[in-house]
């Protein structure tokens, strides 16, 4: 199956997540097995926490967007961090909820942020609850998170607490935009490397940990984790400009309607071409853009040099997720995460 297709066919989510798994484990079987089994059981104990509450219209809530859908990203990093230690060991499934409750409190924080109306296929917590109450549901997620983490054990806990205040301030970063006289694209870096890869390059490490595996080769981990998260948003903010809505699941120029400065955005402003001048003037109403505006800001970055520059962008930081794996023992958890930054790439495609 082409990999674009996971995108392209609104599949549930459960089979969804086989094909991704399908497509890393390269015909290893026992790897497939063990991938397929780990998300199995992790699933089963996410969706109980997710919903946990004991008054069942917050557990509604909690459990809305977990319940919805996702590509259990975190998680499947997690079981391959793992793979390099014993993937068996107590503990390595309960890492793969953790990273995955951190990852769901984000986009009910991320959907408040952005004021998006949709999310997996079904209305944001937001648009159906209210703010107020979809900002609490993300904060008793990231509780939660936290609760499991300390059953876990310090290691555990002192990684959650880190991506925790990583991913947040990320957030927040991207909400008060650059500092006086910072350039607005390493502003954009230092965002997306608290909101999103730290969460990917924790959830290799603590798979890792929790499997016993050596100390560098969690470093090592960690830095690739890192590198392709980076590549993964810079990925994501492409797609909202290129994949219709309901490829995604959300909806397209989200970032435009909300004045996300992605990194296509950042460098379609730089444009010094009359199609730039048109883009900065079209990008200057920000979130209170109409709709025709918006289509025609989408038209005009089709045609800008910007996709391909951040697409390129983009190759640089999987070239460096690549050679963070340099020293990993080879097998098929190791050939899995290079078919990860073949999955990256591909997204975009
Ligand atoms: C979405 O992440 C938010 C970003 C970090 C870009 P995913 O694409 O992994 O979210 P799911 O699969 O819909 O949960
Ligand atoms: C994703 O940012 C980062 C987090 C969810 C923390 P985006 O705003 O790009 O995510 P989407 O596109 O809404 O999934
Ligand atoms: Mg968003
Ligand atoms: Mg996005």
């Amino acid at each position: 199956m082409a990999l674009k297709a996971m995108y392209e066919v609104p599949l549930p989510g459960r089979l969804r997540r086989a094909a991704l798994v399908r497509r890393l484990a390269l015909d290893d079987s026992g790897l497939e097995a063990r991938l397929r089994d780990g998300l199995e059981a992790a699933e089963k104990q996410l969706l109980a926490d997710a919903d946990s509450a004991q008054d069942p219209r917050i557990a509604g809530l909690t459990g809305h967007l977990t319940t919805a859908g996702g590509k259990r990203l975190r998680p499947l990093l997690v079981l391959l961090g793992a793979e390099f230690g014993d993937p068996w060991r107590h503990g390595v499934i309960q890492a793969a909820v953790i990273a995955e409750l951190v990852h769901v409190s984000s986009l009910y924080h991320d959907d408040v942020m952005d004021n998006a109306a949709t999310r997996h296929g079904v209305s944001s917590a937001n648009a159906r609850w209210g703010e107020r109450l979809a900002v609490l549901a993300g904060d008793l997620l990231l509780a939660k998170a936290a609760q499991l983490a300390a059953e876990l054990g310090p290691e555990a806990v002192a990684l959650n607490a880190d991506v925790a205040g990583a991913l947040v301030a990320g957030q927040l970063s991207e909400l008060v935009g650059p500092g006086r006289g910072e350039d607005a694209i390493s502003h954009y870096f230092r965002v997306i490397s608290g909101k999103t890869a730290a969460l990917l390059a924790m959830a290799l490490r603590t798979g890792a940990q929790q499997a016993g595996a050596p100390a560098p080769v969690v470093r090592a981990l960690g830095e690739y984790g890192e590198e392709l998260g980076l590549a993964f948003q810079i990925a994501d903010d492409l797609l909202d400009l290129k994949a219709p809505t309901e490829q995604m699941g959300k909806e397209q120029g989200a970032d435009l309607a909300a004045g996300v400065a992605s990194l296509p955005v950042l460098l379609a402003l730089a444009d010094p071409t009359p199609r730039g001048a048109t883009l900065r003037e079209l990008l200057s109403a920000g979130p209170t853009a109409g709709p025709a505006e918006r289509r025609r800001a989408l038209k005009l970055f089709r045609r800008s040099p910007a996709l391909a520059e951040a697409e390129a962008m983009m190759h640089q930081r999987l070239d460096r997720a690549r050679q963070a794996l340099a020293d990993l023992p080879p097998g098929p958890a190791l050939r899995a995460l290079n078919a990860l930054c073949d999955f990256v790439a591909s997204q975009t495609g």
